[in-house]
């Protein structure tokens, strides 16, 4: 499986990076903008964090398929191993075939229903992106949406993969992962709950108080 963090946040991905085992870095307009720095400088900075390696994902910004075209030609001439992000809106599909008939890898985006996610990948989409909390948010059901879309795209769409994304907890992420998704992105507080829960911190430190009172030393001797 490919474990992805979703954030423009450099530091966070440099001190992730060290633990986790990262495929890459995946941004959105909204998560760079939250920055307030240009997408040209966020990019390389974030490959860096990453210590030289890994895959970016940025999304394009334009509503037409051809100024979508455009950007997406400039995000990958511009920064290596980089995968262009794509709305599957009806411009978004035309983008999507034309940039696989360049042969430029894209993920289709702002997925809300499974259906719309398949034709993403009809389309040649090679990840699709469920909004997993944003569908709970809204009334929807996010993991049932995710099953069907895996058991869809496993049937009729091989060469595409799930990136399941917007996560509020372990648990959606999990439940996306057992449902068969290869692929998920993280947020930064998403991802250090898996490893920074109170009950394991309180864990380690009852082994090395333990140790203290019998031995009076803080290592194995
Ligand atoms: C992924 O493609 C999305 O950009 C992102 O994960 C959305 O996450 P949010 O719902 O937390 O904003």
């Amino acid at each position: 499986m490919e474990l992805y963090l979703d954030t423009a946040d450099v530091v966070a991905v440099k001190r992730l990076a060290r633990v986790l085992p990262l495929a890459g870095v995946t941004t959105n307009p909204s998560i760079i903008a939250s920055g307030r720095k240009p997408i040209w400088e966020v990019l390389p900075a974030l490959r860096e964090a990453l210590g030289g390696k890994g895959r970016l994902f940025a999304q394009v910004l334009a509503s037409t398929a051809d100024e979508m075209v455009v950007e997406a030609r400039k995000l990958t001439h511009t920064i290596e191993n980089l995968i262009v992000k794509i709305p599957v809106t009806s411009e978004g599909l035309v983008a999507i075939k034309a940039l696989r008939e360049e042969g430029i890898i894209t993920l289709g985006t702002a997925v809300y229903g499974a259906g719309q996610g398949l034709i993403g990948a009809l389309a040649g989409a090679e990840y699709i992106a469920p909004y997993v909390n944003r569908l709970d948010a809204q009334g929807g059901n996010g993991i049932q949406t995710v099953t069907e879309l895996q058991r869809l795209l496993t049937q009729h769409a091989p060469h595409a993969k799930i990136l399941a994304a917007s996560f509020k907890t372990p648990r959606q992420v999990l439940d996306c992962l057992l449902a068969g998704c290869q692929s998920v992105t993280l947020p930064v507080d998403v991802a250090e709950q898996f490893i920074a829960t109170p009950a394991v911190k309180a864990a380690v430190e009852k082994f090395e108080q333990d140790w203290r009172n019998a031995f009076d030393s803080t290592t194995l001797g």
